[in-house]
């Protein structure tokens, strides 16, 4: 009876944390792992650079920015689901340093130590973070975002294929 009773809480939860993001920006649908490896891949990662992602989900990004591209990176997350998976992950993975993890809604969170910004959240999100992103990030860091893009910015460079598309923060 208290098995059932958790699972069903842990069902409403996991619903309620996946309405929270779709609210808060986008829905949890992770990136294929071989659009990831093209996104870093394009991000041009060099030693010491800082990547950010927004939205982090189960850390897929940041943790093979880390592991494959030696990057030290940043997930933000707002859905505490994903942040104790992504821990568990860090933990196995053995990136503790390398790989950080906040809890939080990214649009109060400071962007400005990132090199790079990965995104894939929503045409709307996009356009609402255009002011943060230009606010709080420095010139030159390198803005990714997969199936949405950043209408009215100059694209950099783009992978249509994969619905890629980078900008420079001018
Ligand atoms: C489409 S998923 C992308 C996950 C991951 N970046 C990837 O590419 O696999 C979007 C994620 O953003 C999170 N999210 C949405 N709005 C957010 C916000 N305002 N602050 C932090 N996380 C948010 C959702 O919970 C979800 O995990």
């Amino acid at each position: 009876m208290l098995l059932v009773a958790t699972l069903i809480s842990l069902l409403i939860a996991s619903i309620l944390f996946f309405l929270l993001g779709s609210i808060a920006g986008a829905p949890w649908v992770p990136t294929s792992k071989s659009v990831v490896r093209r996104m870093l891949s394009m991000a041009d990662i060099k030693p010491g650079e800082v990547l950010y992602d927004l939205g982090s989900g189960d850390g897929r990004i940041i943790v093979m920015a880390a592991r494959e591209f030696l990057a030290s990176s940043v997930g933000i997350e707002i859905n505490p689901f994903w942040i104790f998976w992504t821990k568990v992950k860090v933990l196995l993975y053995r990136l503790s340093g390398k790989v950080n993890i906040v809890w939080g809604n990214f649009f109060n969170q400071d962007l400005s130590k990132a090199n790079i910004v990965t995104l894939y959240l929503l045409q709307h999100t996009n356009e609402k973070l255009k002011p943060k992103l230009k606010k709080d990030l420095k010139p030159g860091t390198r803005v990714i975002s997969h199936v949405f893009t950043f209408d009215g910015w100059i694209l950099e460079k783009s992978d249509h294929k994969s619905r890629i598309y980078l900008y420079k923060i001018p």
